[in-house]
């Protein structure tokens, strides 16, 4: 059966990057015989010029109807101070359909151990996932500006963390059985019961090692002993900032993909990264972050698992020949990148 795939490309260096993930896509699907038909919608800055929102109802409406969504990035400088912002529509999207599983995968690729300003011995074996809760927490809190005081609230209920930590340990128990649950139990309230329902929840996961680490501490782990980590798991803002900073890795946020899933329903794939505004219409943003997040859609809504395979392998050999986008030091633009892994398929 042909299968909807709702396409957001979003601002800045959104519209460069869906194209290159797109014409990967169309190569591997004629290789894998894999239907599949798009729906391009308006999202993000692109959203709010077509309708005066970041989400318009149609997007949501498609989204919604859809078997996946891929999304490539929002966001300008020139809504810095609208009334409404572009990512006021990520989050919404993400509420609405309850895409509470953020999945960030930290894999090196071999041609990139050289380039990344880490020692060669420190991300030796480095294979993680940052599972990030993407619906709670302060990003869906109360938020209050006033004129010589601020207040944002960070909410959690029990089944919001539950769920989350749930899907890390079901997701080690495919990998090498090993969460670290981040937190700030040391202050806040709602790490304190992260901390314990965790312990809670790894009672059901005999065969996962839990251990707990504190966010200022993990950050420094995150540096110095990656390879530590199996499967990470935390609450939406440590996961936001600890994921950028786990692209420090492999050198470049350009190469880092994303699946977000609700417990039943479409799945959204799209780069960790933003839109890049200072390097947006120059045509030489890297696209392997989408281009991995359209394997991802392919594992993970399509079961496509040859398909998904034979993107990362050309990614993989592509850079093991140098081909290299100037983010990554080389001088290869999106075209010639995206020519270059459909080229190696
Ligand atoms: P950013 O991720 O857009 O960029 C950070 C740095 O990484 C920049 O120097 C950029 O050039 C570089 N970079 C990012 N992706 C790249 C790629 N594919 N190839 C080469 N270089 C790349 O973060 P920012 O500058 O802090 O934010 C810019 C805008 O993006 C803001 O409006 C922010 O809110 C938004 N944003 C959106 C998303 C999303 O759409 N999911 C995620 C993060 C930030
Ligand atoms: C991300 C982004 C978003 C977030 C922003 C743009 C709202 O940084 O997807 O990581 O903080 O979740
Ligand atoms: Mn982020």
């Amino acid at each position: 059966m042909t299968k909807k795939i709702v396409t957001l490309a979003g601002d800045g260096i959104g519209p460069e990057i869906m194209a290159a993930g797109l014409e990967v896509l169309e190569a591997v699907a004629q290789k894998i015989d894999f239907a599949y038909e798009t729906q391009a919608k308006a999202f993000g800055g692109a959203g709010i010029d077509a309708s005066g929102h970041p989400l318009p109802a149609a997007t949501l409406e498609a989204a919604k109807s859809a078997d996946a969504i891929l999304l490539a990035a929002i966001g300008s400088p020139q809504y810095d101070k609208a009334p409404v912002r572009p990512e006021q529509g990520l989050l919404s999207i993400r509420k609405e359909l309850n895409l509470f599983a953020n999945i960030r995968p930290v894999k090196i690729f071999d041609a990139l151990k050289h380039l990344s300003p880490l020692k060669p011995e420190r991300i030796d074996g480095v294979d993680f996932v940052v599972v990030r809760e993407l619906t709670g927490g302060i990003y869906f809190g109360e938020h209050t500006l006033n004129e010589d005081s601020a207040h944002d609230s960070n909410d959690y209920s029990s089944d919001e963390i539950r769920r989350i930590l749930r899907k890390a340990f079901d997701i080690a128990r495919g990998r090498s059985k090993k969460v670290t649950s981040i937190d700030k139990q040391n202050v806040l309230a709602t790490s304190k019961l992260w901390r314990k329902l965790a312990d809670e929840v790894a009672r059901d996961y005999p065969d996962v090692t839990l251990e707990h680490q504190l966010v200022d501490s993990a950050a420094m782990i995150m540096i110095t002993n990656p390879a530590r980590f199996d499967v990470v798991v935390t609450e939406n803002l440590f996961g936001d900032i600890l994921s950028d900073e786990s692209s420090v890795l492999p050198g470049t946020l350009g190469v880092m993909p994303s699946a977000s899933h609700s417990e039943s329903g479409p799945s959204l794939y799209e780069p960790i990264h933003g839109s890049a505004p200072d390097i947006a219409g120059q045509g030489i943003a890297n696209p392997i972050s989408m281009i991995l997040s359209v394997a991802m859609m392919l594992r993970d809504s399509f079961g496509q698992m040859a398909g998904a395979e034979m993107i990362e392998k050309a990614v993989d050999k592509t850079l093991m020949k140098g081909i290299l986008t100037h983010d990554l030091g080389g001088s290869a633009d999106t075209k010639q990148m995206t020519r270059s892994i459909i080229a190696n398929l």
